[in-house]
């Protein structure tokens, strides 16, 4: 079934938003896949700041093809972007939403943190995942679509056993369902603030953020990317966002994509 036969509507919702980057939401019922969709809307000129959301998606899409479960009561939406600059700074947004991501879920008393590089987890468990996209040359981004889902109002029951060993949502962790809206609101906010400092080339202070919010520095761990296994003490993080490891050869490898795994000490 082709997208556009879902309910689709523009909500004025970015009006009541004090946030400057939101140009357009649009918001699905149900779709296969809001990175899907703002691909499809970028490919054809969609302007930067346009946001498609979905109570559910069917398809939704996770890093490495794997499939992101989307029951209703979670928060799925893609962000189109176009800011200028070149594709290796492009991923430091990945840390970026991260961030805001993490300290949105603060703003509920709760404390999170982030695993490089982009899941976020409460308690040992992963409430949130990002999964970047962008189309670009050599030097300069044509579109970067940012997709985030949340778990909020979740009922990780729903999830496969696999997720649900490894998953928390926002309204099980505080024991109270959350505003939908409320969180939307705070969650937009802190990113225009934090996409402003990345349009400013402020990447220090997003980095330094980042390194307080996340629990993977310091760790050992093993990465897996798509060709091979680093297994070492990741020890920071660069100006792009990739992860850097001594390996237990004592080379430094630096990692822009993978899956960790904490070696508990
Ligand atoms: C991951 O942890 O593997 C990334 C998950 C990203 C899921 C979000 S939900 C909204 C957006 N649309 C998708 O199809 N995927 C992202």
């Amino acid at each position: 079934m082709k997208d556009t036969t879902f309910k689709e509507k523009t909500i004025n919702f970015s009006k009541n938003l004090d946030v400057d980057f939101v140009k357009k939401i649009i918001v699905f019922n149900e779709i296969s896949s809001t990175n899907s969709k703002a691909k499809e809307l970028a490919r054809k000129g969609e302007e930067e700041g346009t946001i498609v959301i979905a109570q559910i998606q069917k398809k939704g899409r996770g890093r490495f093809d794997r499939l992101w479960e989307s029951p209703g009561g979670g928060i799925y939406l893609s962000i189109i972007l176009r800011p200028d600059c070149p594709p290796n700074k492009a991923t430091l947004l990945t840390l970026v939403i991260s961030l805001v991501v993490s300290k949105t879920i603060n703003s509920y008393n709760l404390s999170s943190n982030i695993k490089w590089p982009n899941d976020v987890r409460v308690n040992g468990k992963k409430i949130a995942g990002i999964l970047l996209e962008l189309e670009a040359n050599e030097y300069k981004v044509d579109y970067i679509i940012l997709g985030v889902g949340i778990n909020l109002n979740t009922n990780t029951n729903l999830l496969s056993k696999k997720i649900r060993l490894i998953s928390t949502s926002l309204s099980e962790e505080i024991g109270n369902s959350v505003d939908y809206y409320n969180f939307l609101k705070i969650l937009l906010f802190n990113f225009d603030k934090y996409y402003k400092l990345f349009l400013e080339k402020k990447y220090d202070s997003i980095i330094k953020e980042w390194k307080n919010q996340s629990d993977t520095l310091g760790r050992r761990v093993r990465i897996t990317t798509s060709s091979e296994q680093i297994i070492g003490n990741a020890c920071d993080i660069d100006q792009s966002g990739f992860l850097i490891v001594i390996n237990d050869s004592g080379e430094c490898k630096k990692v822009a994509n993978g899956d960790s795994i904490y070696f508990e000490s």
